[in-house]
């Protein structure tokens, strides 16, 4: 399993050690907040470009934003290379995709917890990553909804039904007591926040994972 740890829960103010702390993680996943389309805020496009000086790891950017088809383009400029967006945050799927492919980033898109996987089914040949919310998106540090790896599932049979090569990513609540039935999923890429952080060695907690 390939594993992506949520900056949301590291120290901001030591961004740049706390990056070490988990460098042999797959991609590094930076969640955007807007106060509008979930009720927090955090991290924004100057992080993010801050970021990108400070490391050469895979920069995911998962944007719990409305309208994030205005924000995409500046995103891309401050080095994202996979940006998911949410379904239920824009009205045309395929154009946003188009527009994040056309800035050379990898598009996927994700589900909040009560949005069927199948809503994602007619844009699965142009995805790189599908990313299933395992908890309503807004905090980290919640308490998995495990139904919601049923999702995993469905967009796993799906994709392999079509012989096509997008990876599924959940998000939330992923620790020590939910990671055997994430991996029972099937899931190709797990968000670990607060667990990873909680940890002495983090960079051993994320290689154990990988090993799953
Ligand atoms: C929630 C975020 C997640 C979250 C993960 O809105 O998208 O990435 O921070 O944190 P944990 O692993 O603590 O649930
Ligand atoms: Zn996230």
């Amino acid at each position: 399993m390939l594993v992506a740890p949520s900056l949301l829960s590291c120290d901001f103010a030591d961004i740049k050690n706390e990056i070490k702390t988990v460098s042999s993680a797959d991609m590094l996943h930076l969640d955007v907040m807007d106060g509008h389309f979930v009720p927090n805020i955090s991290i924004g496009i100057p992080v993010v470009q801050s970021i990108r000086k400070a490391t050469d790891m895979i920069l995911d950017c998962h944007l719990m934003i409305s309208d994030p088809e205005k924000y995409i383009p500046q995103f891309a400029k401050a080095g994202a290379d996979i940006i998911t967006f949410h379904v239920e945050a824009v009205e045309d799927c395929g154009k946003v995709i188009d527009m994040i492919t056309e800035l050379g980033v990898k598009p996927s898109i994700s589900v909040k917890p009560n949005t069927p996987a199948e809503e994602l089914f007619p844009y699965l040949d142009k995805l790189y990553m599908v990313l299933v919310m395992t908890v309503e998106p807004g905090f980290g540090g919640q308490k998995m909804i495990p139904q919601c790896l049923e999702k995993v599932k469905i967009l796993k049979e799906e994709i392999s039904r079509r012989s096509l090569n997008v990876l599924v990513q959940a998000d939330g609540g992923i620790n020590d007591e939910t990671l055997e039935k994430t991996v029972e999923s099937g899931v190709d890429v797990a968000v670990l926040g607060s667990a990873v952080f909680a940890q002495k060695d983090r960079n051993s907690y994320i290689e154990k994972i990988q090993k799953m």
